[in-house]
């Protein structure tokens, strides 16, 4: 942990089995010169390539990981996996779900805190709501702040929603979500049913900054070709993902490029 550098790393998150995502970031992240990476979770899960996945993620150097809800679960095994969880844990190695099974829920290193969705809970969202309408809003103040208690850290990391976004509270501590690398785009059912798509297949993830006393942050997204993943996925018959890690889009045909 002494070769961490806490002054510039990046963040990344999410990656959900997508190993043609992760080595583009991992080569945008090298391209950029950093060194040290906090990885927020749900690493696997997705009909892609987990194993490929966590064997670029054990490899790496410099990378500070822990786990989402995902890897909780794919770890715990069971009959009531969902789908994209089972497709993990039967691509997985021994010694790939002992080191899934290992992570921890949180880190705090230096003056940073990572989790996968509060603090307290890999399910909740700590920055956007869900209406019960099933829209996916900002949350606001005081939700947020209220699941920042406690945090002592002057940056706090999320991942979980898939969606890009830095808040500073008002006291200064600054939480910062980097995005998806793998998933542009999923469907869930807590606490309404509700669409998350980022609109754009490119890899997310952010790169934190130490200016003195404050953060500077830059959210990236990297070009990469999701067509071996959305390949993979296609042929599990899971349509859906395909066409989230493909186009960015879960939901409604994208134009087709001869009706642009
Ligand atoms: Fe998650």
């Amino acid at each position: 942990m002494t070769d961490f550098d806490l002054d510039r790393f990046a963040v990344i998150a999410d990656v959900h089995g997508n190993a043609d995502a992760l080595a583009a970031v991992l080569a945008d992240i090298d391209a950029l010169g950093l060194r040290s990476i906090f990885n927020l979770g749900d690493h696997v899960s997705g009909p892609m390539a987990p194993r490929e996945t966590l064997e670029l993620t054990m490899a790496r150097a410099g990378m500070v990981s822990i786990r989402g809800n995902h890897d909780r679960w794919v770890a715990a095994g069971g009959e009531n996996m969902n789908p994209s969880d089972r497709f993990a844990r039967e691509d997985l190695t021994d010694a790939q779900l002992a080191w899934l099974t290992a992570l921890p829920a949180t880190r705090r290193v230096g003056d940073v805190f990572a989790c996968h969705g509060t603090p307290r809970d890999d399910l909740e969202y700590w920055l956007e709501t869900v209406t019960p309408a099933g829209d996916v809003a900002f949350r606001g103040l005081a939700g947020i702040a209220r699941a920042a208690l406690g945090v002592d850290a002057g940056l706090a990391l999320c991942a979980h929603t898939h969606l890009p976004r830095r808040v500073d509270l008002p006291d200064g501590r600054v939480i910062v979500n980097p995005g998806s690398v793998g998933c542009p785009g999923y469907e869930d059912v807590e606490p309404f049913p509700h669409v998350v798509q980022t609109g754009t297949p490119l890899a997310s993830y952010a790169v934190a900054e130490r200016r003195g006393e404050a953060w500077a942050t830059s959210f990236r997204q990297v070009p990469y070709d999701p067509a071996r993943m959305a390949g993979i996925a296609r042929a599990a018959g899971r349509e859906g993902w395909a066409r989230a890690v493909a186009t960015g889009w879960l939901r409604g045909a994208p134009l087709s490029p001869s009706a642009r």
